[in-house]
Parts: structure tokens; sequence; C-alpha cells
């Protein structure tokens, strides 16, 4: 670009340098007995110094016809012109005044040019930051929404839970009484163990279904995102091996630790690398890594600069997911499978946004999909 440039101001200066020679050449031999060519060489004067600042600005145009009235004047002192000497001198102001106001009008244009130009550069600049802006925005608020959404079902499971716990507590209780009629060795005694392991297996869900669905208080330690996926790798392989799934994983060098709850983000992780085995019935890959990243591609709107985050990304090549389908995947109770819940990247998405992260996905149908979970590297909990 510079060297093209380059190359142009050499080609215009050699085309002004045999413009004025030419001209001059043209002056000197015309004698001037024969006025009218001779006159026309000097007019023809002002192409070059018209040129010199078109081309090249204020300096140029005045060095151009400094340039000429050096030539020019030699031959007007020393070659004898008669009455007309004076008028011909008169001539070197005019070169100077042309060459002056072409340099002057030229900059002012290229001044106002470059206005012109910085402006339509900061507006598409700023253009640019409102989409950004926007789009960041209207990311937040699908958040917002969907927190809403969460909370509605906390509240929903916890009162649920309680009118399903109380009356399974009467009827343990009722059980326990009447097991004392019948003891050990009855024929009907074993129908009060099977009521008994069934009320506690109900209990469990319910307690298990209270747990994900109502926050629980999270302990927040210093961890390794690295050393929570490994394990996750390890609670995984049999299921992915009866899967036909091979799992990479693969980690960044550096700072990994986050303030976390171990076991609510290891139950995140699960969700997602579950999710990723159910997505490849006929085997496939799951890439599992790690990287530092950029609050600006993790679309973090209101990150401080210098805050640091921790990215942990799964990468299956799975059926992926419709697109109509990619902003509902965190909806509680959205669901494609038969036997599905729905709940498990609702619980997700809550776990991650409890940890001041964000989830990302991002999915090609028919080929697989992405993951990406960023979280604050530790020292960004307090604030
Ligand atoms: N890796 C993935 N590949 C393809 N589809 C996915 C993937 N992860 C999630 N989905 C889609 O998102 C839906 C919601 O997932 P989510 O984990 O919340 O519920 P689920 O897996 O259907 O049920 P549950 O987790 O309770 O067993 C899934 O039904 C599936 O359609
Ligand atoms: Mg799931």
């Amino acid at each position: 670009m510079n060297g093209e440039r380059g190359q142009g101001r050499w080609f215009r200066r050699s085309v002004l340098g045999l413009l004025i020679a030419g001209v001059l050449t043209g002056h000197l031999l015309v004698p001037v007995v024969h006025q009218v060519p001779h006159d026309l060489f000097i007019r023809l004067y002002y192409l070059p110094i018209a040129l010199g600042g078109v081309w090249f600005g204020l300096w140029g145009g005045l060095g151009t016809a400094g340039l000429i009235t050096l030539l020019y004047l030699p031959h007007i002192l020393f070659v004898d012109h008669g009455n007309l000497t004076f008028g011909y001198l008169l001539e070197i102001p005019v070169f100077l005044g042309v060459g002056l106001l072409t340099g002057l009008i030229v900059e002012r244009q290229a001044q106002y040019r470059r206005g012109l130009e910085a402006q339509a550069e900061t507006l598409a600049r700023s253009h640019r930051e409102l989409q950004e802006q926007t789009r960041l925005l209207l990311e937040k608020e699908t958040q917002l929404r969907r927190a809403d959404r969460l909370s509605a079902l906390g509240q929903l499971s916890a009162g649920l839970a309680h009118e399903i716990r109380n009356p399974l507590g009467a009827i343990k209780g009722a059980v326990e009484i009447l097991e004392e009629d019948y003891p050990a060795g009855h024929p009907k005694a074993e129908f009060y163990a099977i009521i008994l392991k069934e009320v506690k297996r109900l209990n469990d869900v319910v307690t298990n279904f209270l747990n994900f669905a109502r926050p629980v208080a999270p302990h927040f330690a210093p961890v390794d995102v690295r050393e929570v996926l490994t394990g996750l790798e390890g609670l995984i392989s049999g299921q992915a091996r009866a899967y036909r799934v091979q799992i990479f994983t693969s980690f960044h060098v550096g700072p990994a630790r986050v303030m976390v709850d171990e076991a609510l983000l290891k139950q995140a992780f699960l969700n997602i690398a579950l999710n990723a085995l159910e997505a490849m019935p006929d085997g496939g890959d799951l890439a599992i890594s790690t990287r530092l990243a950029d609050p600006a591609t993790a679309g973090i709107l209101d990150a401080e600069p210098r805050q640091e985050w921790v990215e942990a990304i799964f990468d299956d090549t799975g059926c992926g997911i419709l697109e109509e389908h990619l902003g509902r995947v965190f909806d509680p109770f959205f669901t494609t499978k038969k036997d599905g819940t729905g709940l498990g990247l609702a619980i997700t998405y809550r776990i991650i946004e409890n940890h001041r992260g964000i989830i990302r996905v991002m999915s090609q149908p028919g080929k697989g999909t992405t993951f990406v979970i960023t979280l604050p590297l530790e020292g960004a909990m307090q604030t």
C-alpha cells in the first residue's frame, strides 16, 4: 500500500519534471520576436504549477512555482526582452499566487474529506458498538426471563414436595405401627417391607428434586476446574464405553481455580456430558477442554476489563439441536426425549448462574453441539 503510494508520487514528480522541462525548452527556444508562441509557452508554465498544487498540496504548488521562477528569472533578466521585460517579471508573483491558491484549495478539500472520513469511521464504530450492546442486552434479557421461570419452578416444586412429603411421613409412621402386628416370618410382613422401601424411594426422589429445583446454599471453595472435569471423565467413562463414545480431554496450562461448590459444578457438568452421550447413540466423540477466555467473546457485558475467566468446553459429534430448539434447551421441562424430564439443562443453567458464570450453546443439526461454560477465576466472587 505504502509502496504503491510511493510509486505514485515518483510518477507524478517525473511527469511534473518533464512538463517543466518541456515548457522551459519551448520558452527558451522560441525567440521573443515570435511573441504569440513565446507568450503561449509562458502561459503553459501554469499547467505544472496547478498540477503541483493539485498533486502535492500547498508546498507542492508553491515549490513548483518557485522552481519555475528560478528557471524563468535568469532568462528574463539576461535576455533582452525590450519593453516587455516588466510585464514578464510581473508574471512571477502570479506564478506564486496561482501555486499558493491551488495548493490551499486542494489542502482545504483534503482536510474536509479527511474530516468526513473520520466522522464516517466514528459513526461506523458507534454503529458496531451499538449492535454489539443490543445483542448482549437481548441475551441478558433472555437469561433474566429464564431465571424468572426457574425461580417460579423452584417455588412450585418446593410447595409440591412439601405436599408429597407430609403424607409420605404419615404413611411411613402408620406402616411402622401396623408392621408390629406381623412379626418377621409372617407371610404379610414382606408387604410392609415393600411399602417402607417404596416410601423411602419416593421420599428420596422428592428430596433430590427439591435439591435440584430449589437453590441449595452453595459452599464455595477454590477448586481447579480441570480437576472437576477429570473427575467427571472418570464418572462417565463406563457409560461412554456403552455408547461407544470416545472422550478426549485437553486442558490449558495456567490458572484454572474458581470459587465453586464442587458438587454443584460437577452436577452441572454431568448433565451436559450425559446429554452429549445421549445425543450419540451410535457412538461418536466428546471433546472436553478448557481455555482462558476473553470477556468480549464470552458475551460478559459488565465484566471488569482485567477480570480473568476460564472456559470449559464440551464438544460432541452427536445429533445436534434444531435451530428452533436452540433457544429453549435451558427452559425447564423442555425435552425432545421420550423419558427425559427436561430439567437437566435448566438446573445446569441455574448452577452456572449461581457461580456468576455464563453458559452458551452452539449447534449444527446432524453434526454436533458445543456447550461453553465461562466462569470467573478465583478472586472474582467477592464484589
Ligand atoms: N449435546 C446435545 N445434543 C443434542 N441435543 C441436546 C444436547 N444437550 C441437550 N440437548 C437437547 O436439549 C434438551 C433438554 O436437555 P435437558 O438435559 O434439559 O433435558 P433432557 O436431557 O431431555 O432430560 P433429562 O436431562 O431430565 O434426562 C434435550 O431433550 C435435547 O433435545
Ligand atoms: Mg439431560
